[in-house]
């Protein structure tokens, strides 16, 4: 029997007794929401962040990279729209003294309807919703008319619904005053647009084009959890997409299917993705359209990532709070064009979030449990044990690790019955795990187990590389079918 991951609980409890990843500060308590990558994390991560590069800079002719600095001058973030209006709706109850998301404790309402049956009554409230989304006033009258009340105290003592901006605020330099005002930026994009004179001018690349960055990213967000899916330090992989302004709508479409193609690609279930369109009252103020990719987690369908038509509004903005000329001079037809903008926005951490959930299996028929994690991204590819640490094996496992730790990512363990230390790379999603026993000392070959068939095979140890080469290939198309 297969069981699938049903809460995050067991998988947040293997992230951490495998060192994939830890509550940041524990020795003092934790801090709420931050988390730290352990030794298998920030290589799983790292192999991400890796592959998205691959695929979206390293091999295409039309893509350029980008590492701008998290600190940014202030106007940055009055030109984006950010410090106006990237808020969240919060509310207080006075006799609890709790504070929540006024549109999450809405939404808790229309699930709380669903689940009595009330399907009209949902539908109506939902539609009242997305069009108060943006109106803390609209949102308190929701509230108030449907008599909703605090899940802790019980009561409606609530006060009015206001904006609470996201950006976490810092000062450059020793003087604390509004002058030396800095954001942590909320997202990498804004550093692209900014340099987007910089890189037209410094490189001979044409429209259409791309600049990419991976980066880190602060929101001081209300309501954080489900593991790593939102806390308020993270990392996004952000694409911005530059075109002539008629051929966004194509181009957004391609790279709608692009972006979905690639979860599928790192070997996530096709059947537990999604794309969902956003409604016209819950596009963010800079997108003509926005298309989410989500996945089926445990806690339902959320987003991983967000492709959006940005149409020229950054430019635009940047154009007239800098004062600075960020068109672009379109030989061919000796004019300056702003471009517009096809954003491809992708988290790091709920795409690790991703692998990590959809890879995880109890094997109840062979007591295990395992990480199916595509070879591509797994944090080891094979790890080499000696059966035994006498007559010859450790010498002769030893040799074979030197060997393929230059092909791929090899561990060396010798320690523990041979039976925990596979159930240790099954949990680390370890493809291939080679024992070198008796008869490797007089025929030269090893075993070769298989992490999710358990097939084991005899192969030459000269050999390995090739056999290890064709299997993790082979492996890696499994899972991207399967
Ligand atoms: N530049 C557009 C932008 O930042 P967004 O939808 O706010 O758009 C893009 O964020 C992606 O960043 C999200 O799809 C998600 O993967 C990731 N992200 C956003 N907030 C996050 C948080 N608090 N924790 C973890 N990831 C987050």
């Amino acid at each position: 029997m297969a069981k699938q991951l049903e809460t995050l609980e067991p998988l947040v409890a293997l992230c951490k007794r495998r060192g994939f990843i830890y509550q940041s500060s524990e020795i003092y308590g934790g801090l709420n929401s931050s988390w730290d990558y352990g030794p298998l994390g920030v290589e799983l991560k790292r192999n991400v962040k890796e592959q998205w590069w691959q695929d979206m800079v390293t091999t295409r002719e039309d893509v350029v990279g980008l590492d701008a600095s998290i600190l940014m001058h202030s106007r940055v973030w009055e030109a984006s729209g950010h410090v106006a209006g990237f808020n969240d709706p919060l509310i207080d109850n006075k006799s609890s003294k709790a504070r929540y998301r006024a549109d999450h404790l809405i939404e808790q309402h229309i699930k709380s309807l669903r689940d009595q049956g009330q399907e009209a009554k949902a539908g109506q409230v939902r539609s009242a919703l997305d069009q108060a989304i943006n109106n803390p006033d609209k949102l308190y009258q929701i509230i108030v008319d449907e008599g909703i009340k605090d899940p802790v105290s019980g009561t409606a003592d609530w006060t009015p619904v206001r904006q609470f901006n996201l950006m976490f605020k810092t000062h450059f330099g020793p003087t604390e005053d509004s002058s030396s005002l800095v954001y942590l930026r909320p997202e990498t994009a804004q550093g692209i647009f900014v340099n987007f004179d910089n890189v037209t001018s410094t490189t001979r690349i044409k429209l259409p084009f791309g600049i990419a960055q991976i980066g880190k990213a602060f929101r001081n967000e209300v309501t954080t959890g489900n593991f790593i899916f939102r806390s308020r330090e993270f990392e996004q992989m952000e694409l911005e997409y530059f075109l002539y302004p008629d051929e966004t709508e194509s181009a957004f479409h391609e790279w709608v299917q692009n972006r979905f193609d690639w979860y599928v690609s790192l070997g996530i279930h096709e059947e537990k993705l999604r794309l969902r369109p956003h409604l016209p009252d819950e596009l963010a103020h800079y997108a003509k359209a926005c298309t989410d990719v989500e996945y089926l987690f445990p806690f339902g369908w959320s987003e991983l990532e967000g492709i959006a038509d940005r149409g020229t509004f950054d430019l635009d903005q940047h154009i007239e709070y800098s004062g600075k000329n960020l068109s672009y001079f379109d030989q061919p037809n000796n004019q300056r064009v702003v471009p517009a903008v096809v954003e491809s926005s992708a988290g790091v951490d709920r795409t690790v979030l991703t692998v990590l959930a959809d890879a995880y299996w109890e094997d109840e028929e062979n007591d295990r449990t395992v990480l199916r994690l595509s070879p591509k991204i797994a944090p080891t590819k094979v790890a080499v044990f000696p059966l035994f640490k006498k007559k010859g094996m450790p010498d002769m496992a030893r040799k074979i690790y030197d060997d393929l730790h230059t092909h791929f990512a090899t561990y060396y363990d010798d320690g523990g019955s041979i039976g925990k230390r596979y159930r240790r790379q099954d949990e680390a999603g370890t493809p291939y795990c080679i024992t070198v026993d008796h008869d490797s000392i007089d025929d030269g070959t090893v075993t070769l187990r298989d992490r999710d068939s358990l097939e084991q095979i005899r192969v030459p140890a000269d050999n390995l590389v090739k056999v290890l080469t064709e299997r993790l290939q082979a492996t890696q198309v499994r899972l991207e079918v399967e």
